[in-house]
């Protein structure tokens, strides 16, 4: 069974119903994965309606969700995630599903102490893009996880972006510090640049407009080229130019050791944040 038809047969069990499982769950039948092969667990039955009107089973007993599972994607907040794994851990170590966790900072040496220690299992960090299918994940597998079941989580994940895979767990907070937490620091970027452009004169309707879709450009070319970004930012800065006298201010205030310690503040937190979540 090749990648393609192996996400189009998998039964894929949601654990809680919240933001990460609806973009996942959107970006999987945007591609076409039939909503007969996923089923959603949640309390709350008015998180499960939405699911019901478009056709997936839904129900808000855990244990049933996970019962004729190939995957398994645990998708609730941390402080309830070891209540409900050690609630399905008798069912999961029978069925034997492949466990995608999304909970931050919950570590696969908890997820096998309450799940089980036979089991295979991903972390996945992804962020809010996610929501619009241009999400960035980060994943790690244990030792137990087939190269079938890496494709597959994989394949899972990219219904929301794009994901890399890591060689060791604890580069999970680096991915927090960077990607996990970066849509906020170009969100700042924006606000910060369309207020200029206010102060310059231009409405802000104007100067919003401007800065997200140069946003929106200066990525798409980023990704399209061949081209360090380096390159691409020499390549627009001609000398003596306004570019030039932007980048110049900017190197003058020492914006990449304010940005390089943003991000280590950042990792720092994730870091204290798994310690705290394993406690
Ligand atoms: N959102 C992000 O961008 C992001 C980024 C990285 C990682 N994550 C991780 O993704 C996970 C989910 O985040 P989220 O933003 O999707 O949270 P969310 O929107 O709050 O979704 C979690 C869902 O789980 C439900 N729930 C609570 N207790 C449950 C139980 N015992 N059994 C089944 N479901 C239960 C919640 O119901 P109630 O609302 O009724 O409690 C809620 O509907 C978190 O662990 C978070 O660390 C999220």
């Amino acid at each position: 069974m090749n990648q393609q038809q192996r996400i189009h047969q998998a039964k894929l069990a949601f654990i809680g119903a919240g933001n990460i499982a609806t973009a996942i769950i959107s970006g999987l039948t945007s591609k076409g994965i039939s909503p007969d092969n996923l089923i959603v667990a949640d309390p709350a039955d008015s998180q499960l309606a939405p699911f019901r009107d478009i056709g997936i089973r839904a129900t808000q007993d855990n244990r049933e969700a996970v019962t004729q599972s190939d995957v398994v994607i645990l998708s609730v907040k941390p402080n309830v995630l070891p209540g409900v794994a050690r609630d399905i851990a008798k069912i999961v170590t029978h069925v034997n599903p492949l466990i995608i966790s999304v909970a931050a900072g919950i570590t696969l040496t908890s997820l096998s102490e309450w799940l089980g220690d036979q089991l295979a299992l991903v972390r996945c960090m992804p962020n809010t893009p996610a929501l619009v299918q241009l999400g960035a994940s980060g994943l790690y597998a244990n030792n137990r996880v087939t190269t079938e079941q890496r494709e597959l989580a994989e394949e899972i994940v990219n219904a929301t972006g794009i994901s890399v895979w890591l060689e060791d767990e604890k580069q999970l907070d680096a991915v927090t510090a960077l990607s996990g937490s970066g849509p906020a620091y170009f969100f700042y970027m924006i606000e910060i640049m369309s207020q200029v452009g206010v102060k310059m004169g231009l409405t802000s309707e104007c100067s919003r407009k401007l800065v997200l879709q140069t946003a929106l450009g200066a990525a798409t070319m980023a990704i399209q080229s061949a081209d360090e970004p380096a390159d691409l930012r020499r390549r627009v800065t001609s000398p003596g130019g306004t570019t030039a006298a932007a980048l110049e201010s900017m190197q003058n205030s020492n914006l990449a050791d304010i940005i390089a310690a943003a991000i280590e503040a950042a990792h720092t937190r994730a870091v204290e944040l798994s310690r705290v979540a394993e406690e």
